[in-house]
């Protein structure tokens, strides 16, 4: 076989389909706080971010700067290992009593991100139930589904937020059969929330576990921002929450929390969690500051939900096609690839706004988006420059 030219038929056959993912190179500036300079065709261009997780400006915090910097001047750059060998720093140990305790369970534990946390929290437990049915919303994450294939199980995939059907395929099972409902609270790429009250009533009759991906909501919903679980208060009705602390805590790695015994039983099994060098002390103490301020600073949510709403009502009023949803994603329709770069490009361009074109394996073919996303810092004036903007760039029909 010719290895080389079968690699590059692939690369061939994805940039025919106009969907060859070119990063853009970027320096996020942390004394301004939405601005970023892009490397755009050997210029380096300042523009405003719209397509970043950042949701509460967390990243450019400087007390959680302060608290990384301490942290790394007292503890050093690497944590040394895997908690296995090296052991488990203070700062991981203070921030896990932190997770859990924000997300009322009784423990939490840490891995190097939230794609870690979910596949192999999904795989390891699916392992541990014997013939375990993994019932999973069409729309859950890769990293979701990821989890479900490793963990071998049977697995039956519900219409997107469709109780009636999800409640077809657990009545099918013998309620004795273990089984987890595995969803998310706020959906990335479209922006809806899911029936999480629904959800686990039906999880009760039919004595199923839950797992609920809380990514993109922790940090946002609920009086100290545990998700939106704590909004509705039913974080105690739910097995296990996963989150990330790499959108609005502003730092990186993922958790899961749940009860000791599920939670203990993933750390003593999940390969992904024992065979990989922890994250750095620092990042712990850096997470713990910020979840601290999130905690403790409602003002910045509201912040965040005032930039959503200015930013929502302004594109309806010029007929933008956003898909309307109750959360902070504004997901905004262009449905062709190629198109939706153009645009992107060009807002980058001429506007100096960076909005990444979210295309195929992402979203569905033919639903090729910008996927537009304000944070608690953008002001008045950048969200008037970037509904102008795209009123510019596509051909609306008010
Ligand atoms: C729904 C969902 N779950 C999990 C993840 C993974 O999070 P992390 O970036 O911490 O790996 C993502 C990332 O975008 C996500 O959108």
């Amino acid at each position: 076989m010719d290895y080389i030219n079968h690699f590059q038929e692939i690369i061939d056959q994805i940039q025919a389909e106009g969907r060859y993912r070119v990063f853009k190179q970027v320096n996020r500036t942390r004394s301004a706080s939405t601005y970023g300079q892009i490397h755009w065709e050997g210029d380096l261009i300042p523009c405003t971010i719209w397509c970043n997780n950042d949701y509460l400006g967390m990243g450019k915090n400087l007390d959680v700067i302060h608290a990384i910097k301490e942290t790394l001047l007292t503890s050093g750059a690497g944590s040394g290992g895997t908690r296995n060998i090296a052991g488990t720093h203070d700062p991981i140990a203070l921030l896990e009593e932190t997770l859990a305790l924000w997300h009322q369970k009784e423990r939490a534990l840490l891995f190097s991100s939230a794609f870690l946390a979910n596949e192999y929290a999904l795989s390891t437990m699916g392992k541990l139930l014997p013939n375990a049915l993994l019932l999973s919303d069409e729309k859950n994450h890769a990293s979701l589904i990821q989890g479900i294939r490793h963990s071998g199980c049977r697995k039956a995939v519900f219409r997107h937020n469709d109780l009636a059907h999800l409640r077809q395929l657990l009545a099918q099972e013998a309620i004795g059969t273990p089984k987890i409902i595995i969803f998310e609270s706020v959906y990335s790429m479209d922006g809806d929330i899911s029936p999480i009250e629904e959800i686990l009533d039906l999880a009760e009759e039919f004595n199923a576990l839950t797992y609920l991906d809380e990514v993109h909501a922790v940090g946002l919903y609920g009086d100290t921002g545990a998700g939106v679980a704590q909004k509705k208060g039913v974080s105690h009705r739910i097995d296990l929450i996963n989150g990330t602390l790499g959108k609005a805590v502003g730092v990186v790695g993922g958790y899961i929390a749940g009860a000791n015994s599920i939670v203990d039983a993933i750390r003593l099994n999940a390969p992904g969690f024992i065979f990989t060098t922890s994250l750095p002390p620092y990042i712990a103490a850096g997470a713990r500051k910020s979840i601290e301020i999130i905690q403790s600073s409602p003002s910045i949510r509201q912040q965040l939900w005032r930039n959503v709403n200015q930013t929502k009502e302004a594109l309806i009023s010029i007929g933008a096609p956003i898909i309307p949803g109750p959360s902070q994603i504004i997901p905004l329709l262009i449905g062709d690839p190629v198109r939706c770069q153009e645009i992107a490009d060009s807002l980058l361009k001429e506007e100096r706004i960076y909005v990444q074109a979210i295309n195929y394996p992402t979203v569905p073919k033919g639903t090729e988006r910008l996927r537009i996303v304000p944070s608690a810092s953008h002001t008045p004036e950048e969200i008037e420059h970037l509904v102008a903007s795209i009123s510019k760039a596509l051909p609306i029909s008010v």
